[in-house]
């Protein structure tokens, strides 16, 4: 539908952003409010190259008030953010990942991490205390970290400011630990570079919603079909160059090699194998 508003046409049937973000129609019948910044979430993108500009302190102190605002389990508030400031932490941080130069080139560099153990600080200053490592204080403290996180890309996205959140940085969560001096129950969850966006970056096809979204029961039936289609309109838009096959020495050559086939060798090599470890020396039980 197109209307007009203050002498401009305005779409607000959100095709061309469903096109961009899932490269089908989405076929929307019925009026929809005009939502700019609906438009902006579907358009959004990482981003891993940045502008010389610095990000404004005030700004980044106003987009992380916002992004604090996120949800939070029974609010009990367990995300804690740290800016890394000091040039020399930040620089340990990006020798840890040196195939990831943006770590270290981004104006801002942040870490949001799972913090379990304000809560138990808490308890203990009110007297009740309490054990917050188990399986449910991890994970109610990583979704709680995980939402801050994605409410200040979003903000940040807003202001104009691009983003790339860096959860490899978990691969070695013992250096983060002591280089950003985190006490027990504390734990990264994922750094994220910010700054002004010197290209214009681009938009990473998503699965259907056919895929992804599920009206009152799970339904996978169609998956095969759906991932071929998929695979075929993302290859259409930006194929991967041979070169770019993931360990072709194990796997070998793809004649066609989309997103499931990369996706799939991905997987075959699990991360994180030195992350149970880390949280069960630093407090987690996680029974
Ligand atoms: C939890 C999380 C961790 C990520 N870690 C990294 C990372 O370590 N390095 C990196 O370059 N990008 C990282 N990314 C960015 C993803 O690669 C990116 O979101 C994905 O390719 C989809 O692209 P898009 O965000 O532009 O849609 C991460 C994203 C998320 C949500």
């Amino acid at each position: 539908m197109v209307r007009v508003r203050g002498g401009c046409r305005m779409s607000t049937s959100y095709e061309a952003e469903w096109v961009a973000r899932f490269g089908e129609e989405g076929r929307f019948t019925g009026d929809l409010p005009d939502l700019p910044w609906l438009r902006q979430i579907l358009l959004r993108r990482t981003h891993r190259r940045y502008a010389e500009r610095p990000v404004a302190e005030p700004l980044l102190r106003l987009l992380l008030g916002a992004a604090f605002a996120a949800s939070s389990k029974s609010d009990f508030q367990q995300a804690s953010a740290i800016w890394v400031k000091n040039r020399n932490q930040r620089e340990r941080l990006a020798a840890l990942v040196p195939d990831m130069p943006w770590v270290g080139s981004a104006p801002v560099f942040l870490v949001f991490c799972g913090d379990a153990h304000r809560l138990e600080r808490i308890g203990r200053l009110r007297d009740h205390c309490q054990d917050n490592g188990r399986l449910e204080g991890f994970f109610n403290a990583a979704i709680d970290a995980a939402l801050v996180m994605q409410t200040f890309i979003l903000a940040a996205e807003t202001a104009g400011l691009g983003c790339c959140p860096i959860s490899v940085i978990r691969n070695h969560a013992d250096a983060v630990a002591e280089i950003l001096r985190l006490p027990e129950k504390v734990f990264p969850v994922a750094g994220v570079c910010a700054g002004y966006p010197a290209l214009p970056g681009h938009i990473s096809m998503r699965l259907p919603s056919q895929v992804t979204v599920h009206t009152d029961q799970y339904d996978d039936k169609h998956l095969a079909q759906a991932v071929d289609a998929y695979d075929h309109r993302r290859d259409a838009r930006y194929s991967l160059p041979r070169e770019q096959q993931r360990s072709p020495d194990i796997f070998g050559y793809a004649s066609f090699y989309g997103w499931s086939e990369d996706k799939a060798r991905q997987a075959t090599r699990p991360e994180g194998q030195c992350f149970p470890c880390h949280l069960r020396a630093r407090g987690f039980t996680l029974d």
